[in-house]
């Protein structure tokens, strides 16, 4: 069992942020990534129907025969967690927890910002999250839908990233907030935008690098980790790699090739 891959997916790109954490951490794992690229975004869908995808998604990994799957997707992490694990008996690691414990560990003030899709939002997630690690703390939430598309488009230092940073940080800031969760896969890309505009007195928690932890904790208490390092990578979408192929370079830091597309079967 320790040594197959880890399987990790999102509805496309953005998870590549969280798989370069993953792999900068345990360089000598395999990966099985899937980007499920015909039907993102999954930040303006229903929880039903996150749900429903997820529980796909998770089905073409286990069919890969992975020891672990790794939800890399804060919009699914926020509402398909309990139907993953229910269905599936391999360890299921999502983006919150990770993300609320070190928010909960890094403000000083007990005020956190927490910035995601339409859906993370709405599904009170992390704010949930974050109070199992401390009730008392005060936490602000906002959608930034429109840093998703600038991120993808390479435009995370543009003059039209900053200006809408402002526009959807100054309520956050406005709450004096000391700490913000980069709660959505495509955010830690735009860091430097998001740091200029909330200011140095704010810290970042970026969800990917806490999660990369987690993962490695959880392969080592379980006794997972490989014996013997490999590293070997296989990317899967669901539809035509060329898109993901040339965006997910900047997102995972380095060239994207061989990239197969696949269908998943219906749940
Ligand atoms: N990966 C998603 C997330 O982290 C962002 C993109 C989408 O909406 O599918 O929530």
């Amino acid at each position: 069992m320790s040594e197959r891959a880890i399987g990790v997916f999102d509805s496309g790109v953005g998870g590549l942020t969280v798989l370069k954490e993953i792999i900068r951490q345990l360089p000598e794992e395999d990966i099985v990534y899937l980007g499920d690229t015909a039907r993102v975004p999954y930040g303006t869908k229903s929880p039903q129907t996150v749900v429903r995808y997820a529980l796909e998604a998770a089905a073409f990994l286990v069919r890969h025969r992975v020891k672990m799957i790794v939800v890399a997707c804060n919009t699914a992490s926020s509402v398909a967690l309990p139907a993953l694990a229910e269905r599936f008996s391999l360890p299921v690691i999502g983006v919150i927890e990770p993300g609320a414990r070190k928010a909960a560990a890094e403000t000083c003030i007990g005020r956190v910002g927490v910035i995601g899709t339409e859906g993370t939002v709405k599904s009170a997630a992390y704010t949930a999250a974050i109070h199992r690690f401390n009730p008392d703390i005060e936490v602000f939430s906002r959608p930034c839908p429109l840093f998703v598309p600038l991120a993808e488009e390479g435009w995370a230092d543009h003059p039209v990233a900053r200006l809408t940073a402002e526009e959807y940080l100054s309520p956050l800031k406005s709450h004096e907030i000391d700490a913000l969760v980069l709660g959505c896969t495509h955010y830690p890309l735009l860091k430097n935008t998001i740091r200029t505009v909330v200011g140095e007195s704010v810290r970042l928690i970026d969800s990917a690098e806490e999660t990369a932890r987690m993962v490695a904790a959880t392969l080592k208490s379980s006794g997972l980790q490989r014996t013997e390092p490999s590293g070997k990578r296989a990317f899967f979408v669901t539809d035509v790699p060329t898109r993901f192929e040339k965006v997910g370079g900047a997102f995972l830091g380095s060239i994207l090739q061989g990239v197969e597309q696949v269908e998943l079967d219906w749940i």
